[in-house]
């Protein structure tokens, strides 16, 4: 006769006879984050809120030079390679390359291409190693056009 169990021994029997799996529970992906461009550290640029679309407060607009940067400071709770999404905008057909430094290193130089307008925002994105606690990541304008005006970063 086949009886119903309930309870804590009911589940344990019906583990030993294999009737039932457990597994364990996946690690719980970590949150990401929005880190604002205007709450970053700004190397030759404004913050302004002319251009609709942005997140927060506004955005960074850069000066139009080579070396003009956005630092931000990334914390994810936990080590490991992370997708780091730009958002901005670029209202002229000609992209903005910067190169993105993580914690001083180089990991790569990211086109930012024309979005059609100063107010179409779209997102550029880079995966990378971060350490747990605070990291710092920079973008850094190449070409003598400046930064593609910067929005947020999100971890
Ligand atoms: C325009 C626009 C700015 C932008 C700038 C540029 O002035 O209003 O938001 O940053 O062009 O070309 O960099
Ligand atoms: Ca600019």
């Amino acid at each position: 006769m086949i009886r119903s169990r309930t309870g804590a021994a009911g589940i344990a029997a019906l583990l030993v006879a294999g009737l039932v799996t457990a597994s364990a529970g996946h690690p719980a992906a970590a949150a990401s984050v929005v880190y604002e461009a205007e709450d970053a550290t700004i190397v030759n640029g404004v913050v302004e809120s002319n251009h609709a679309g942005f997140t927060g407060r506004g955005f960074v607009n850069s000066d139009n030079a080579v070396g003009a940067a956005v630092e931000w400071t990334v914390s994810p709770t936990a080590a490991g390679n992370k997708s780091l999404v730009f958002r901005y905008a670029n209202g002229t057909t000609t992209s903005r390359p910067a190169t993105i430094t993580i914690n001083g290193s180089t990991v790569t130089t990211l086109q930012f291409p024309g979005t059609g307008s100063w107010t179409n925002w779209m997102i550029q994105t880079v995966s990378a190693p971060l350490n747990a606690g605070a990291n710092t990541v920079r973008a850094t304008a190449t070409t003598a056009n400046g930064l593609a005006n910067l929005d947020s970063l999100t971890d």
